[in-house]
């Protein structure tokens, strides 16, 4: 499908979207987005694929200064951000309806965050995606991470599989994202070459919050 199609199709969960979350998940997705937000320093930062805009507010409350792209294609879910942080100074924040295509590639950012977004993608399309990511984040800059993954070992690495490609059949069918099965976001990270440097699991393993640190010096 497009990425009109795909953001047709978020559009219209827009409405539902937060509390199917939380009934379903309890709200884990909520809080592996909050998760270290409030320990970033940074002085502009990229949310991408923002949804609702949980973490574009707390990002914004986290810190009195710096400015916050947020960039979301989906308009329904675009509105809903933006009603969330009405009430913060309106040049904090720039709302972009679109994705990384749609913001200049020379302009640089010294913290990006991605929620639950990388998933949509298959492995060769995260893979660009996050190259084009990185050369717009500062060296040293920072990656807040949020995102489904495969435990590896224990009781609930089957029934964790199953109910991740559950949501991927769901959101094929809602949204027409490409993705089958998760990218391998870990080793994309270490592709590019950055250190992870705090991680916390929950759902038993099935959802990670991770910060990774870009290199300062590029190992290209
Ligand atoms: C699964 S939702 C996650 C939303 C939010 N980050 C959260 O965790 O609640 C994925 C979001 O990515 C957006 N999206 C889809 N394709 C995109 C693209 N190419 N670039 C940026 N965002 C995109 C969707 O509209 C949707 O809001």
């Amino acid at each position: 499908m497009s990425e009109q199609g795909i953001a047709a199709g978020f559009s219209r969960l827009a409405p539902f979207y937060d509390a199917a979350g939380m009934l379903i998940l309890g709200g884990a997705l909520q809080r592996a987005q909050l998760c270290f937000i409030g320990e970033m320093t940074w002085s502009k930062a990229l949310i991408l694929g923002g949804g609702t805009g949980l973490s574009l507010k707390a990002l914004l409350r986290s810190q009195s200064r710096g400015v916050v792209c947020f960039a979301e294609p989906a308009p329904a879910m675009l509105r809903r951000a933006r009603r969330r942080v009405a009430d913060q100074p309106g040049e904090r924040v720039r709302f972009v309806a679109g994705g990384i295509e749609s913001i200049d590639p020379s302009e640089q950012f010294d913290l990006v965050c991605t929620h639950f977004f990388l998933d949509l993608f298959a492995d060769s399309s995260a893979r660009d995606l996050m190259r084009r990511i990185d050369r717009q984040l500062l060296p040293g800059g920072g990656w807040h991470y949020a995102d489904f993954e495969y435990p590896r070992r224990g009781l609930r690495r089957w029934p964790s599989k199953a109910f991740i490609q559950s949501l991927y059949a769901a959101f094929r069918l809602l949204c027409g994202i490409e993705a089958r099965r998760l990218p391998n976001c870990g080793a994309l990270f270490e592709e590019l070459g950055y250190d992870m440097t705090g991680q916390s699991l929950r759902a038993g393993g099935m959802i990670t919050t991770r910060i990774y640190r870009k290199p300062t010096a590029n190992i290209d």
